[in-house]
């Protein structure tokens, strides 16, 4: 199993790499197909106006942006992660929005010095910590007093066909994989509520509270098939499967999803079941 220093590693060059340039080139159509996530973090973490939100993975900002509005005009939001081109990616959107009240920020929050905060958010973003505890540990000191924590991180791989389903279309083509490890780095990383909790009490937070969000997402962004076929080849497990493989190989798994994904085609919407996690906490 890879040590916290390789998985940080690896997190680094890959959200600084292909990683990220595929999540600012694929934004837009992300945005469409999450908004419904970010609009469900907004009413879970209830930002009010003037609160100091630290958005911790950031990203390419979708949710950010709306926590700074929740909180304008005096409140302001600091996004962090570390991935160059999605932050600036981020920005840009900030400023072509007219938002002037975040503050985007290259770091990793593990070992940061951060402001202090009275709401700390991230959509999908704390799942990649080489070392989880150190991570919510170091975010635990800048917490206000009265502080509030907010995340939706994805539940398991069985109860998100909208994932699953490509990865089964995918598989048959491909060499066989490494049997995954439990709680291992990555999306699925915040599915099992017994290891959040632990992670989250021995870091001194208290003892999370855990709301299912269930939602079919529209894969296509309101595109068609072939969008959903692209958006399947471009983000989590399929996309990190292709990488490396020949073309004849890619080929087949595009066919195959084409054909997989058709009967979940409604107009230009391909909806599939997804199963997320709301997790409260607070400073214990
Ligand atoms: C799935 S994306 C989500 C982005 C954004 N929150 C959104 O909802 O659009 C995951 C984000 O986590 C960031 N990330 C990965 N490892 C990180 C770390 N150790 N510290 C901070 N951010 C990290 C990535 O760079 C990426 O922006």
């Amino acid at each position: 199993m890879a040590t916290p220093e390789e998985v940080n590693a690896d997190m680094l060059a890959f959200w600084n790499g292909k990683g990220g340039d595929t999540w600012v080139a694929r934004q837009d159509y992300t945005d469409i197909t999450l908004s419904p996530v970010t609009d469900a973090l907004l009413a879970f973490a209830a930002p009010r106006a003037g609160e100091r939100v630290v958005d911790i993975g950031c990203g390419c900002g979708a949710p950010t942006l709306e926590f700074a509005r929740a909180v304008a005009p005096s409140g302001r939001v600091a996004g962090l992660d570390i991935s160059g081109p999605m932050l600036a990616e981020g920005k840009r959107r900030a400023s072509a929005a007219g938002i002037a009240n975040v503050d985007w920020r290259q770091a990793d929050p593990a070992t940061a010095t951060l402001d202090e905060y009275d709401l700390l958010i991230s959509a999908f973003g704390v799942m990649f910590f080489g070392d989880r505890v150190a991570a919510f540990s170091n975010m635990r000191r800048a917490a206000a007093p009265d502080a509030r924590m907010a995340l939706v991180c994805w539940r398991t791989l069985g109860e998100n066909p909208w994932m699953e389903v490509p990865m089964t279309a995918a598989v048959q083509h491909l060499p066989p994989r490494p049997k995954p490890v439990p709680n291992a780095p990555g999306m699925f990383a915040f599915a099992n509520p017994a290891h959040v909790t632990e992670v989250l009490t021995t870091a001194g937070w208290t003892p999370p509270r855990f709301e299912k969000l269930d939602m079919d997402l529209d894969i296509a962004a309101g595109l068609g098939l072939e969008e959903a076929v692209v958006q399947s080849t471009q983000i989590g497990a399929v996309n990190s499967w292709l990488r490396n493989q020949p073309a004849e190989v890619v080929s087949a798994v595009v066919d195959s999803l084409r054909e997989t994904l058709a009967p979940y085609a409604n107009h230009t919407s391909v909806r599939l079941p997804s199963a997320m996690w709301l997790i409260s906490s607070a400073p214990a």
